[in-house]
């Protein structure tokens, strides 16, 4: 399959493409910088020019599959939250829908369930990103929605906690995990339509994404 990442140069989309590559996928890597492609090569994926700002669609012809793992991040504005992490995300959705693309996987965040109980500081974060999660639940695309807890930069363990329901909490969750639930829910047709809380946790990944009957 070719998966297309939006967010190619972040922290989860980095491994992404690494992880893509050994699950023998073609990915595309979407940066904003040409200074990123050597290192969107280096993981062994096609670098491609494309800003939620302004233009990126093109970068996506010829995906199977997008990824949404992009974010304004912690130290810009909530103008940039807006622009890029509801409003991107929203255009990504719609160049999919143009494309034909149809199998979409969204990296959202816990408390997007309920973003007037979250983090006080973190809730109009929280309402961009649940606003996305809707029009792509509205959307026509085969969507997965991930919604991890805070990330950390440890190393990946194979092993999470995944909750098909608002769970409330639970432990820290490396981005390197994140990573490998994105790769085993583009393997298990199963994961399309679900919203997925994920933890730290010590059931293997492939397992905990997959719905019970
Ligand atoms: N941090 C957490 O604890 C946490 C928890 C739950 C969910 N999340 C979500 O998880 C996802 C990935 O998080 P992360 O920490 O891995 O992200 P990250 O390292 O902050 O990476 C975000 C990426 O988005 C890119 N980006 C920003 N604006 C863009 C634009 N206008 N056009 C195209 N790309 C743009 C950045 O590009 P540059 O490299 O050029 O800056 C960066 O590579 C995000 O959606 C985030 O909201 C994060």
């Amino acid at each position: 399959m070719t998966v297309a990442v939006i967010g190619a140069n972040g922290g989860i989309g980095r491994r992404l493409l690494s992880r893509l590559e050994r699950a023998g996928h073609d990915a595309i890597g979407v940066v904003r910088s040409e200074d990123q492609f050597d290192a969107v090569q280096d993981r062994g994926a096609e670098p491609r020019l494309g800003d939620l700002e302004g233009e990126f669609a093109p970068a996506l012809d010829g995906a199977d599959a997008v990824v949404f793992t992009a974010g304004a991040g912690g130290s810009t504005g909530w103008d940039k939250t807006l622009m890029v992490d509801l409003w991107g995300a929203r255009r990504t959705i719609a160049a999919c829908e143009e494309r034909g693309i149809h199998r979409y996987v969204m990296i959202s965040s816990r408390g997007t369930a309920d973003p007037s109980s979250g983090y006080e500081p973190l809730r109009p974060y929280l309402v961009a990103k649940r606003c996305a999660d809707d029009y792509v639940k509205r959307s026509s695309l085969d969507a997965t929605i991930l919604r991890p807890t805070s990330l950390t930069d440890e190393d990946g363990t194979g092993r999470i906690a995944a909750a098909f329901e608002p769970a409330g909490g639970g432990p820290d969750i490396p981005r390197a995990d994140v990573a490998r639930v994105v790769v085993a829910c583009l393997a298990d047709d199963a994961t399309v339509g679900h919203t997925i809380e994920l933890y730290g946790g010590e059931t293997p990944v492939e397992e905990a994404v997959h719905p019970e009957e």
